[in-house]
């Protein structure tokens, strides 16, 4: 099945979809994105996306490019017409095309540009079986993380540093050494007493939909859980270490830069977690 994109209003083979050179996001990232896990053709926490996507929105004063509900039966669409089983939903939306000048334009419709793809559940098993290694970076980004702009340069330029030290991804550092989150996933840890470990949501890091739906997972289990930051010290002692996201759901970590973790393998916790949240997207989908 060939793949298509939809771009402002029309269903177009990706390979011929594009944006104006003047499209905002292209010249000043002004623009935000979410991507949606879909497990069984059914998008996993879909309200909890659109509502984030939407305050993103309001924080940057972009008009929305339709109605919600619209919006859904288009996001359904785009799954439908790319037989996606297993995959993501990527949904882009931008102030809109104008000739470059860096205040708003008036008046202009905001784009919006969607895309799926098929992501192979299988192998996503087998990393979360082995376990995944990470390294530390400082956090070079702006004071905005709450806002899921497509402004990543940082988190780009981490990720690069993660997969040229043979990593999966990269642990941003604040200027007091306490951990912020991943380039495109939020940090946790168990810490040497045996506690869960995540750290608040505010400017700092994105507010990740899989990490609030674990969180809601472990209070409905009785789990407990303590917000707090964690420093790179504490993370290089601590008894496990693992990373939520919509493409890597819970993930083991069993090594940092050069501190194995634990035994070198997921931890058990992590994997109760994973499991549980496995358990959760089939209820969801
Ligand atoms: N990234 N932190 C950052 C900086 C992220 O970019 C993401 C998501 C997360 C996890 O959020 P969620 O659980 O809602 O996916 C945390 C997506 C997957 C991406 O950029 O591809």
């Amino acid at each position: 099945m060939s793949r298509i994109a939809y771009v402002n209003g029309q269903y177009l083979p990706h390979r011929d979809a594009s944006v104006h050179i003047e499209d905002r996001g292209y010249q000043f990232a002004d623009g935000v994105y979410e991507v949606v896990t879909i497990v069984g053709s059914r998008m996993i926490d879909e309200e909890g996306h659109l509502d984030r996507l939407w305050r993103s929105l309001g924080e940057l004063r972009i008009d929305a490019p339709m109605k919600r509900e619209p919006l859904k039966m288009v996001m359904r669409e785009v799954i439908r017409q790319n037989g996606i089983r297993d995959g993501i939903i990527y949904l882009q939306v931008t102030r809109g095309v104008a000739p470059r000048d860096h205040p708003f334009p008036d008046d202009i419709p905001t784009s919006l540009v969607m895309t799926a793809k098929r992501l192979s559940m299988e192998k996503a098993a087998k990393k979360a079986q082995e376990g995944v290694s990470v390294i530390t970076v400082p956090d070079i980004r702006w004071t905005r993380r709450d806002i899921k702009s497509v402004s990543l340069l940082p988190n780009v330029l981490a990720k690069q540093e993660a997969k040229e030290n043979g990593a999966y991804e990269a642990f941003q550092v604040d200027e007091d050494g306490m951990v912020t989150e991943g380039s495109s996933t939020n940090a946790w840890i168990v810490s040497k007493e045996g506690k869960i470990v995540t750290r608040p949501t505010s400017n700092s890091i994105l507010a990740g939909i899989t990490r609030a739906s674990l969180i809601r997972e472990l209070e409905k289990n009785g789990i407990e859980l303590e917000l707090r930051s964690f420093s790179v010290e504490e993370l290089l002692s601590a008894r496990e270490v693992f990373i939520t996201s919509s493409t890597s759901y819970v993930l083991p970590v069993v090594k940092v830069d050069d501190q194995v973790i634990g035994n070198g393998h997921p931890g058990l916790i992590s994997l109760k977690l994973r499991k549980i949240y496995e358990k959760f997207m089939s209820a969801d989908a």
